[in-house]
């Protein structure tokens, strides 16, 4: 359930009709519900309850400073990717002592700076990132809280680019060769090994592969336990899917996925981490675009949009149905027609919707994409020069923009013409 309901036939965020922050920013836009990202975290913090457990909200997601600082407010730890993540996440307010570090490929700087300001621990992912890891922090006398991420062989039955538990993917080490790799980490310095971490992928709409991995991940306490191994917190990851499209089946709640969490690591009496992102911050978010021209091309009537792939990318990048509708409600009866919702980026693949269904549109009509939140702005870039879509959070019947639109000066600055030019 989400914040955005047609009241008096006009789509609002909350309280606050969206032709309103249209006017008062332009379009397009991303618009985020606080009640939404709020309504959500809580809904995993019930999913765990009786469970000794952080929930580390997957910067990646959503990084933006103001939705950051809701989640920090409600409690939340964070799951950071990279130096700059961690930054963000100690800006928005984050101790460092509720941050989790994951990621293949993290550079010793990035570790240095995540030992120094404070780390809950390392996700490491190999053993040159192990030996890594010992050198930078034994080279400051300091000890780094590590779980290594395990590749259980789990098929996440996700699209193939947000998969990551297969072994032939790039992520964690196999889990036939935990064993050694955690006698290794254990003889190193300045590595304290406390726990195993896990990642399959994201976007799972079955719980069927959460339980296999998790499984292991039991199995596999039991044989580290025995081996001598302190392990005392397991890093379950994020994942769990969204309803893309209102009318399919919608995956299973968190709920769900909690009663699955105990039946297969309950018992252990690890402290439990999770680490959601577009759970929380997907359906926590609209982009809002305006209809620029409706176009009759051959055989087929284009919308075309002030938004583009470079804002959102999804659809572009891994075939995404994202549900796109009127902000105005549609009339009841209203006759629907098929259109090929389509940006004005120079690329054929810039292209949102093949054929959808809409009801009547004009041009200056205003359209929203539903569950935007996560991986939307984050992965926005700046291509054909089109300027970064500012960033609205609402809350109840206010609302701010948490990033504003850069200028075409504020774009062009950034480049520097050399003196022999
Ligand atoms: N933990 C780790 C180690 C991850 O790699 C990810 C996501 C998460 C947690 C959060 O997963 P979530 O709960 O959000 O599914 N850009 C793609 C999704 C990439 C996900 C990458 N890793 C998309 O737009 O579908």
């Amino acid at each position: 359930m989400d914040h955005f309901l047609y009241r008096d036939g006009v789509l609002h965020a909350e309280d606050v009709p969206l032709p309103e922050i249209a006017a008062a920013v332009g379009t397009p836009f991303y618009c985020y519900s606080t009640a939404t990202l709020t309504r959500h975290f809580r809904l995993f913090e019930e999913a765990l309850s009786g469970l000794d457990h952080m929930i580390c909200y997957a910067v990646k997601s959503n990084s933006n400073q103001a939705v950051l600082r809701v989640m920090a407010e409600l409690g939340a730890g964070m799951d950071v990717v990279s130096g700059g993540e961690y930054a963000r996440a100690r800006a928005a307010g984050v101790p460092g002592a509720r941050i989790v570090f994951s990621g293949v490929g993290k550079t010793r700087a990035e570790m240095a700076r995540a030992l120094e300001g404070g780390i809950r621990q390392f996700n490491v992912e190999s053993e040159p990132e192990l030996i890594a890891l010992s050198e930078v922090a034994t080279a400051r006398q300091l000890s780094a809280p590590v779980t290594i991420r395990v590749n259980p062989d789990v098929d996440a039955r996700t699209h193939a680019k947000i998969a990551t538990g297969k072994a032939e993917n790039k992520f964690g080490i196999p889990i036939a060769r935990a064993r050694e790799v955690y006698a290794e980490a254990a003889a190193l310095p300045g590595i304290d090994v406390i726990g195993i971490d896990v990642h399959i992928g994201s976007q799972l709409t079955d719980l069927a592969p959460f339980e296999a991995a998790y499984t292991k991940v039991a199995e596999l306490t039991e044989t580290l336990r025995a081996d001598g191994h302190a392990i005392r917190r397991l890093d379950l990851g994020g994942g769990l899917g969204i309803p893309y499209a209102r009318d399919n089946n919608a995956p299973p709640l968190p709920l769900e996925y909690g009663e699955v969490v105990k039946r297969t690591v309950g018992h252990l009496g690890c402290e439990i981490e999770i680490e959601p992102g577009r759970l929380i911050s997907g359906n926590a978010g609209l982009l809002v675009a305006g209809v620029i021209y409706v176009k009759s091309g051959e055989g087929r009537d284009f919308l075309i949009l002030d938004a583009a792939m470079n804002d959102l990318i999804r659809p572009a990048m891994y075939d995404a149905w994202h549900d796109i509708v009127p902000v105005e409600e549609p009339a009841a009866g209203a006759d629907y027609a098929p259109y090929d919702i389509v940006g004005p980026v120079c690329e054929t693949g810039d292209t949102f919707a093949r054929a959808r269904p809409m009801p009547p549109v004009a041009a200056g009509d205003l359209v929203a994409f539903r569950s935007a939140g996560a991986y939307g702005a984050v992965m926005a870039s700046e291509y054909n020069t089109r300027p970064l879509v500012p960033e609205v959070l609402v809350h109840e019947d206010q609302f701010a923009v948490i990033r504003a639109r850069p200028s075409f000066d504020d774009i062009i600055n950034r480049d520097t013409i050399p003196s022999w030019l």
